[in-house]
């Protein structure tokens, strides 16, 4: 048991948890972490021997080199194998082992008499099928597919079958505008599209078919390669749910291009050979912001990613065989994909797959789900909690939430008050949390609690995963030891760590390696307690976190800027209360430009068409003039603290103008967030 020293209130790990756990102590783990570094190469291959080699490695668990200064940057794992990812999270089960009648997902569509339950045979058939398919459509290895899919079965099938024949997949969040999706789509220069006809978010129907056309044309436009074919899903509840809304759904179709789902995967055969592919080779690009320019395409490969996303969900959600886990992330994020598809299915786990909202058609949604399959672990993001924590506990007292044990949050920092009502009125006050920190990049939890092992401190991330070592540097890169606070980094890879921006080795370079020499460099800063536990103090660069998505200010800013009437604009994050932090964006117009009420609605309506939904700004003030430096750099500290509300604006020394901030402060918006 680690003893504090800084008198903060902890929370041993549950007696029960302990009994018949993987880690049931502080002290194991210490020691097996201890050995993650000490001996990566005994650790690591251990963890490797539970997994289907069709070739076994020649080179060792991990080589790398993070020093920019020394050459260019890469992380390789088990140089020489030859495996599947497919093969290793389905066949390993049904065929060589004897999980083929476990369930795989229990689906929970939109509306809560939407369901099906799929075991791992049937999911290994089914991908087979998919994989066919893609195959007849000229698909091959190292060729990219596209997937703007909604939260449906055929997603995970679509994914898997990309990997089962070594086609690198690019999930696009089906809540993208078309103009994000066509910019993913022409920066992976896919081969195929895989979508759905429409589906339903909450009451409202929304035609992806036709977002997906847009984006199509818009590729067509920019890039001399265009995508050959579009597998499209025929959302069946769609078609149960009313005529009416069905017949409301005009599906826009190229005959020469466009392909039902359900056509084609009846005519495929259900057996399909696995493409065994080079430890290194790519699984899969995901675009995550980039604080400057165009999304970054991170890529992941085969061997490294298995291991470490399995490893984490064994870990991390203390995994069990009759577990029933829940991952209420959407796919088209890193976390769908991590705790989704490959973690769980690595672990022949059973996981829940929800397509809904938390508060359709009820605000108790999540909790009937809880109760309705009765979830062990689960796992969902600081934002969903302080939303559900509105409508206080009654919601939650109509349900029997005893099954859960373990429940987890991820993509922002999680408040103490978010956490403490998520402790007590989810958990009962019996299940610990665990607050996982990572990132696209990083392919899966680095800094986390292990449930059984680590007394938790409420915000605290608390420490490192196995193979991971962080390290807290100063603005000159000095490293920092015991208490400090600075830039959180680390010093050496894991065997999930991304291996480039795709096609863009150099980006990878410049974005993460190049500002500390012989780190990688998350973007976050953090601060290390006495007692040696991490806390998480947000991003450092000029990112932001609205309901745990990830946004660059200057993507936002890039959009308000196709205005016609918008000189300039600059976008900051200012506190929200259910979504984190929200968008602040200070516009200034063109001469003779009038800010009003309507213009105000037509930039919110910009950005949501050029991003989508999630990066529509809550507030837009007129700024007749932004803050800069007598350089001309705008001074976004100085407009943070305005659209914070803040009284004293410290150093204003250096702006250029500082009358422009006296006016932009008796004009900020007030409305309370
Ligand atoms: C933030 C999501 C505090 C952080 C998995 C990081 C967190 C970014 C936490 C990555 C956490 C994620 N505590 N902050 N537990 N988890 N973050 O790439 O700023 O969508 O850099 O990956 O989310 O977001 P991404």
């Amino acid at each position: 048991m680690v003893v504090p020293e800084s008198g903060d209130k902890m929370y041993p790990p549950p007696a029960d948890l302990q009994r018949d756990a993987h880690v049931p102590d502080f002290n194991s783990y210490l020691a097996l972490y201890r050995k993650s570094l000490d001996d990566p190469e005994a650790f690591w291959k251990e963890v490797a021997d539970d997994f289907f080699w069709k070739t076994p490695a020649t080179g060792p668990m991990l080589q790398y080199n993070f020093d920019v200064t020394k050459g260019s940057v890469y992380v390789k794992c088990m140089e020489g194998a030859r495996t599947n990812v497919c093969y290793n999270v389905l066949d390993r089960h049904v065929r060589d082992g004897s999980l083929g009648e476990k369930v795989a997902y229990y689906w929970e569509g939109n509306s809560p008499d939407n369901r099906e339950t799929i075991t791992y045979r049937q999911l290994l058939s089914r991908v087979c099928r998919c994989a066919n398919v893609l195959k007849l459509m000229g698909v091959k290895k190292g060729d990219r597919v596209s997937i703007y899919l909604p939260m449906i079965p055929e997603l995970v099938y679509t994914m898997l079958a990309c990997a089962r024949i070594g086609a690198i997949h690019s999930v696009v969040f089906a809540g993208f505008s078309s103009e994000s999706l066509g910019e993913r789509i022409a920066d992976a220069q896919s081969a195929v599209l895989v979508t759905a006809d429409g589906v339903f978010r909450g009451e409202k129907l929304i035609n992806l078919k036709q977002i997906a056309d847009e984006a199509l044309q818009k590729c067509r436009e920019k890039a001399s390669r265009s995508v050959a074919k579009c597998l499209v899903v025929r959302h069946h509840a769609l078609r149960i749910r009313a005529g009416a809304a069905s017949n409301k759904l005009q599906t826009p179709w190229d005959p020469e291009r466009d392909v039902w789902w359900d056509e084609a995967v009846a005519a495929a055969p259900d057996e399909c050979e696995p493409e065994w592919l080079d430890a290194e080779e790519p699984l899969f690009i995901l675009h995550t912001s980039g604080s400057t320019g165009k999304p970054k395409g991170v890529l992941h490969t085969t061997a490294g990613y298995l291991l470490y996303t399995s490893l984490t969900f064994k870990y991390v959600f203390d995994h069990h065989h009759d577990d029933v886990f829940w991952c209420t992330a959407d796919i088209g994020w890193i976390t769908g994909h991590s705790y989704i598809t490959y973690g769980p299915l690595a672990n022949g786990a059973s996981s829940v797959l929800f397509e809904g909202t938390p508060v359709h058609p009820h605000v108790g949604r999540f909790w009937e789900i809880i109760e309705k399959y009765k979830v062990t672990k689960f796992y969902t993001a600081p934002t969903a909690i302080r939303l559900l924590m509105r409508y206080g506990g009654e919601p939650l007292q109509k349900y029997d939430l005893s099954s859960l044990r373990i429940l987890g949050s991820v993509g922002e920092p999680i408040n103490p008050e978010a956490w403490q009502w998520f402790h007590e009125a989810v958990g009962g006050g019996r299940c610990p949390v665990v607050d996982t920190f990572w990132q696209t990049e990083t392919g899966g939890h680095v800094l986390t609690p292990l449930p059984a092992a680590t007394p938790l401190k409420p915000g605290s991330a608390t420490f490192p995963f196995f193979g991971v070592e962080p390290a807290v540097l100063n603005e000159s890169g000095e490293e920092l030891e015991g208490e400090a606070e600075g830039y959180l980094v680390f010093r050496r890879p894991w065997p999930g760590i991304m291996r480039s921006v795709y096609k863009n080795h150099e980006r990878f370079e410049n974005t993460y390696f190049k500002k500390f020499p012989g780190f990688y460099v998350t973007g976050d800063g953090c601060r290390r307690d006495k007692d040696g536990y991490y806390w998480i103090t947000g991003r450092i660069d000029d990112m932001l976190n609205v309901s745990g998505h990830l946004m660059s200010t200057a993507e936002v800013e890039a959009a308000l800027a196709e205005h016609p009437a918008v000189a300039e604009a600059a976008a900051v994050s200012r506190p929200h209360r259910v979504k984190g932090e929200c968008l602040y964006c200070f516009v200034t117009l063109k001469e003779r430009r009038e800010f009003s009420r309507s213009l105000e609605d037509e930039l919110k309506t910009l950005v949501r068409e050029k991003i989508g939904p999630i990066a529509t700004p809550d507030f837009i003030q007129n700024a007749p003039a932004l803050p800069k430096t007598r350089s001309g750099k705008i001074m976004r500290r100085i407009l943070r603290q305005i659209a914070r509300n803040e009284e004293d604006l410290g150093d204003v020394s250096t702006l250029a103008d500082p009358k422009v901030v006296e006016l932009l402060i008796s004009q900020r918006c007030q409305a309370a967030a």
